[in-house]
């Protein structure tokens, strides 16, 4: 049976991601993958959950196991709103909504925001499932491009400089402010303030989406652009999969009250609720302060391995004008720029014939550009892994060079 004619047009908009397709060939054995954004398994807090786990069922089991307020645990909202308050951000319980993660947040954020055809605007480039979200309504999706201090301001004022000129007002400005993913770089604290500058003169709505703000390996950290912000143009979200587990499927969403309750509604058709076991759980993790020793565990294993990728890299690439590669301050991933004749695609088939693996950059465009980038992720290999993959990696790339230069050759020579 054809049931094309049944689906929607947002559904029949929704393709089979070409990456996800790609990915499949990681899935064999031998094969060294720095394509996912695993987090090591190894910093996951097991021995510390089962006690609390429980003490749980046997303390408020019953409750624990049954639906729950949409809204979230309001104890564990509390526990948020300290953790909030020792980065800035003042937030009371009605500006909380607690998330089944940050990838439902960006599907509520959808969800309240955009018609078909609505305009967002967001890094170039940027966080795949936020443009498999924003996709599934129908999102027209502009970028802004960015460099070694995150989104260029004078870039993203032009952009809406260009857009307003043609009558369309974008719906909000989407940033993965810290050690972004997939780049790994970080929104300056200068270019926060402008950002908010020019939202504030455009009268825009920003959302800053920070899975990775807290494993930061060195330096200061930014503001959050929450904690800037004066006017209530700030939407945040915030998620435990990456400083605690990413299993849980929990995170939050701050933002001013009105928003907050669209969202809710958006929420109770999706889910109804988060699991109140979940949140439970992680209520009592917090209350016995275990989360800031669990960070510290995770920054100094991903820093290491950070470490001994980047030098890695640096011992194993070939020189070639043009190769480069993010040297991140914290977070998951590095980004690899070719020299712009290469083609990342055309890389990955090589490096998967060699049994290593990473996401070709134009996964993290909506207009699939950033063709002669890739990402690599840090944190899931272990260092025996990264090693021998950077190896794997560097003698790709070299092969594949110097295809191009025998291409070349005979091209020239008769
Ligand atoms: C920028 C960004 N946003 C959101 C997510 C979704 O995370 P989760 O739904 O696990 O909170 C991810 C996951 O990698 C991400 O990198």
């Amino acid at each position: 049976m054809d049931y094309t004619p049944y689906f929607s047009k947002n559904a029949l908009r929704m393709k089979r991601s070409e990456i996800r397709e790609l990915l499949k060939l990681v899935n064999q054995p031998d094969m060294i993958s720095f394509a996912g954004g695993l987090p090591a398994p190894d910093v996951f807090p097991v021995e510390e959950l089962r006690e609390i786990v429980d003490e749980v069922l046997k303390e408020e089991g019953r409750k624990a196991l049954q639906y729950s307020p949409t809204e979230g645990d309001p104890r564990l909202k509390e526990e948020l709103i300290k953790l909030m308050a020792k980065e800035g951000i003042s937030a009371r319980p009605e500006n909380i909504l607690i998330v089944t993660a940050s990838q439902q947040g960006l599907d509520l954020l959808g969800k309240i925001f955009i018609d078909r055809k609505d305009t967002v605007i967001m890094e170039s480039p940027s966080y795949v499932g936020a443009i498999q979200a924003f996709n599934s309504y129908s999102a027209n999706m502009e970028t802004v491009d960015c460099d070694d201090d995150g989104m260029i301001p004078e870039a993203l004022e032009d952009k809406l400089r260009f857009l307003f000129e043609k009558g369309i007002k974008p719906k909000f400005i989407y940033l993965i402010p810290d050690f972004q993913n997939p780049s790994g770089v970080t929104l300056s604290g200068e270019r926060r303030q402008q950002i908010l500058e020019i939202a504030e003169k455009y009268k825009m709505i920003v959302v800053e989406d920070t899975p990775y703000r807290q494993l930061r390996f060195e330096g200061k950290p930014e503001p959050p652009l929450k904690s800037l912000d004066k006017n209530g143009r700030v939407i945040s979200l915030f998620t435990f999969s990456k400083i605690f587990l990413p299993g849980f499927r929990l995170g939050w969403i701050v933002a001013p009250e009105k928003i907050i309750e669209k969202l809710v509604m958006a929420k109770q058709s999706a889910d109804l609720c988060t699991s109140a076991f979940v949140q439970a759980i992680t209520y009592r993790y917090l209350k016995r302060g275990h989360l800031d020793s669990q960070i510290k565990k995770i920054v100094k294993e991903y820093r290491e391995k950070r470490d001994l990728m980047l030098n890695m890299f640096e011992k194993y690439m070939p020189k070639l004008n043009g190769l480069k590669w993010t040297k991140p301050k914290g977070g998951l991933f590095l980004w690899v720029t070719l020299p712009s004749y290469m083609n990342s695609r055309e890389l990955f088939v090589r490096a998967v014939e060699k049994k290593v693996a990473f996401v070709v950059g134009s996964a993290f465009h909506p207009h699939e550009k950033c063709e002669n980038s890739f990402r690599v992720n840090f944190s899931y290999s272990s260092p025996k892994e990264i090693e021998e993959g950077a190896k794997r990696l560097a003698r790709a790339i070299e092969e594949y060079e110097a295809e191009i230069k025998r291409k070349e050759f005979t091209v020239i020579t008769p």
